[in-house]
């Protein structure tokens, strides 16, 4: 039997463990108050000073829906608690969860100093057997080269392993996502651990085990094929765009094929987050690294690159000129029910809008203000106020409830970018607004006459008249 053909792992009956949680960000915090609410006790390690204490305090330094709930339940319950010392964490534990962040890099390789950083710690701390299991987002090959890290900074007699789960939460869904996964991935040569990796999950799941490589490319690779299908919506918009027929319908067609499906088929402004562009670029660093071309994953990434500029382009060829424009941007998070606004397309607009000298007043309803980028507004009434254009970004509630009407009286031209695809076109024409979306909406570039098909018909030259 090949390690990446394991036979099923035999059903443990729930358990209950204990784990240390190192890193109480978005993955390990929702990992820490998950566990605990599945009857483990854990002890979660976070370094950052200023999240310990307001956890320690009971608040929840990030906005994820249910979380507050199960963190207050949590340590209630004595099942959950947050600390800075790593052999206070680690007594009695026979798991460790890392959940620290790996970053990308300026070349697009991922940053694993953090990770590695954590494991000697938790190596150093050990006084007994331990299983450390990465769930942060790493390339083939990591888990690998952390248990030999591990294994030289090991007390004498202590035994650790590296498994691989990683982590496929969303966020604005974590904690629903943690307790009811579409799967749950396991790498791990060894049966033994696999087991106890599984054991720590919701009973029930499904499970994928592989060897630890096949694990960690498990994560790169859905990754990717997400960022390939939003980027493939972008494309299809562009042509509709200047064919002035509508995306969103031509991507339902598409996406109700069930071999295809409609879920990340939206056009916008493109993807981004802490994930996406990382991982991307991660899986083709990786390719990179094997000298194994990976053409596709390029060619999403340069088509989300061309998703942003459309935007601003848009912005441009409407209001004639950015210099001086004033333009209200709604969302600067980067998807909606999220006040993450890491690599988020929000943002990145709103930065190359500064730079081209527009005026701008931003809201979004969950971040708060960001430096550098222009005027903050309480609410979007107020960042439209006075506005040349208005641009959003994300399809929040608020945006798609935006009364319309009153939008056009508060602004001072009439131009609407809606990126994110929530805007009722005809309510919007009746309001007075110019509404310039992705692959719908006012065409900039419509091409009127489609002629090429008529000549693709005939094998001979079509008579001109
Ligand atoms: N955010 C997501 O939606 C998501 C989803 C799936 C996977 N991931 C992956 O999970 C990993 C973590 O992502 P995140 O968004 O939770 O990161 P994050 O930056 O929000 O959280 C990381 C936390 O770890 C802490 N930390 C770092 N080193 C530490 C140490 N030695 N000891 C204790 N605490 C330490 C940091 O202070 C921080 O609070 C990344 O690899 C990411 O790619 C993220």
């Amino acid at each position: 039997m090949t390690p990446s053909s394991p036979a099923p792992l035999t059903v443990i009956p729930p358990v209950s463990r204990q784990v240390c949680v190192v890193g109480a960000g978005y993955v390990g915090l929702t990992a820490a108050a998950c566990l605990s609410h599945l009857g483990h006790r854990v002890r979660c390690l976070e370094a950052d000073e200023h999240r310990l204490n307001q956890l320690r305090h009971g608040r929840v330094p990030i906005h994820e829906p249910g979380l507050d709930e199960l963190v207050a339940e949590g340590m209630a319950s004595g099942r959950l608690s947050f600390l800075d010392d790593t052999e206070q964490a680690l007594r009695g534990a026979e798991v460790a969860l890392l959940c620290v962040g790996t970053p990308p890099q300026p070349n697009g390789e991922p940053d694993l100093g953090h990770l590695a950083a954590a494991a000697r710690q938790l190596a150093r701390a050990a006084a007994r057997d331990l299983i450390i299991v990465v769930k942060s987002t790493v390339p083939p090959g990591s888990c690998e080269a952390l248990e030999l890290i591990v294994a030289a900074e090991a007390r004498a007699g202590v035994r650790i392993r590296v498994a691989s789960s990683p982590e496929f939460l969303r966020e604005s869904q974590a904690v629903a996502d943690f307790l009811a996964p579409d799967r749950v991935v396991v790498g791990a040569e060894e049966r033994e651990v696999a087991e106890v990796v599984v054991s720590l999950y919701p009973p029930g799941s499904q499970v994928v085990h592989c060897d630890r490589r096949g694990a960690e490319l498990v994560k790169y690779a859905a990754n990717t094929m997400l960022a390939v299908k939003i980027s493939f919506a972008n494309e299809v918009a562009r042509l509709c765009e200047a064919l002035g027929t509508d995306a969103a319908t031509v991507l339902e067609g598409v996406g109700l094929d069930s071999r295809i499906g409609a879920a990340f088929l939206r056009p916008g402004p493109g993807y981004g987050g802490s994930c996406l562009p990382k991982d991307v670029a991660g899986f083709r660093a990786v390719g990179a690294a094997l000298d194994v071309p990976t053409p596709v994953a390029d060619a999403a990434e340069r088509q989300n690159v061309l998703a942003r500029e459309s935007v601003t382009d848009k912005l441009r060829l409407s209001l004639g000129r950015l210099a001086g424009a004033r333009i209200a941007v709604l969302g600067l998070a980067f998807k909606p029910g999220t006040d993450d606004t890491r690599d988020s397309p929000g943002v990145a607009i709103a930065r190359w809008l500064v730079a081209a000298g527009a005026q701008l007043r931003c809201h979004d309803p969950l971040t708060g203000p960001m430096a550098g980028l222009g005027r903050w507004e309480p609410t979007p009434e107020a960042a439209v106020t006075g506005a040349d254009a208005t641009v959003i970004t994300i399809g929040c509630e608020e945006f798609r409830h935006l009364d319309l009407t009153a939008l056009a009286e508060r602004m001072a031209g009439h131009v609407l970018i809606d990126a994110a695809g929530v805007i009722d076109l005809d309510a919007a024409a009746a309001a007075g607004l110019s509404v310039y979306g992705v692959g719908r909406g006012t065409a900039l570039d419509f091409h009127p006459i489609v002629w090429a098909p008529l000549q693709w018909a005939h094998p001979v030259a079509v008579p001109t008249c």
